[in-house]
């Protein structure tokens, strides 16, 4: 799938729970402007439905993925909207299958066994491991890998500029997503050139590993 081609190519997934619209275009802009071409928005805000349907069509060189996704509604509205894929915390065999009518990638939460295989039963081999720091971390990521050859991961939970690079190392991580680029708090200050700085150093980060 073009999406998780794209995901392994940029490596890292923005996290972002936006305060407004307006927010969200101008982080759009920034990502953008680093080379960061993908942004995960959240339901966890009033305007993310509304921000997405707007990011999608003004910025459409960006991947828009819908994030906390918890129903088949949010699903049908971020997929009109135009997003290349749908993250959600947990797995539930409802929304995996509401997702694989629809031609997106759906990344589900899972943070135990149990939930890799009945992830994987259902034809999933791409997942976010959420949330990770909280759920063994790389000793996890690395017992998974041992388990479940067939199956990568979007680490995302407490990942942060100090241990991306030892998220990435992990052979079986297709990509590290998280909030510390963009917070919400930063966001709704408009704390353009701390966000910013943060993508740069991400960006670096990435550019070196190259
Ligand atoms: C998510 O929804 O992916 C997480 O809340 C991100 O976790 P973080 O805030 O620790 O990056």
């Amino acid at each position: 799938m073009e999406i998780v081609d794209r995901l392994r190519t940029l490596r890292l997934v923005p996290v972002v729970s936006l305060p407004s619209v307006e927010a969200g275009l101008r982080l759009s802009e920034l990502l953008l402007g680093c080379r960061l071409n993908v942004i995960e928005i959240t339901y966890r805000t009033e305007c993310a439905g509304e921000a997405i349907e707007q990011i999608c069509s003004r910025f459409p060189e960006l991947i828009v993925i819908a994030g906390t996704v918890l129903s088949p509604e949010q699903v049908d509205q971020a997929v009109a909207a135009g997003v290349k894929g749908s993250v959600s915390p947990g797995f539930t065999p409802r929304l995996a299958a509401h997702c694989r009518q629809h031609d997106i990638g759906f990344f589900p939460g899972v943070c135990t066994p149990s939930e890799v295989q009945a992830a994987r039963e259902e034809g999933l081999h791409h997942l976010k491991f959420f949330p990770a720091s909280l759920s063994g971390g790389i000793k996890m990521i690395d017992l998974f890998k041992t388990l479940y050859p067939d199956v990568r991961f979007m680490p995302t939970g407490g990942i942060s500029q100090e241990n991306l690079d030892q998220y990435l190392d992990c052979a079986n991580v297709l990509c590290c997503g998280g909030t510390w680029l963009s917070p919400e708090g930063m966001l709704a200050k408009g704390k353009w050139d701390e966000i910013e700085q943060r993508l740069k150093r991400a960006v670096d980060l990435l550019d070196r590993r190259d």
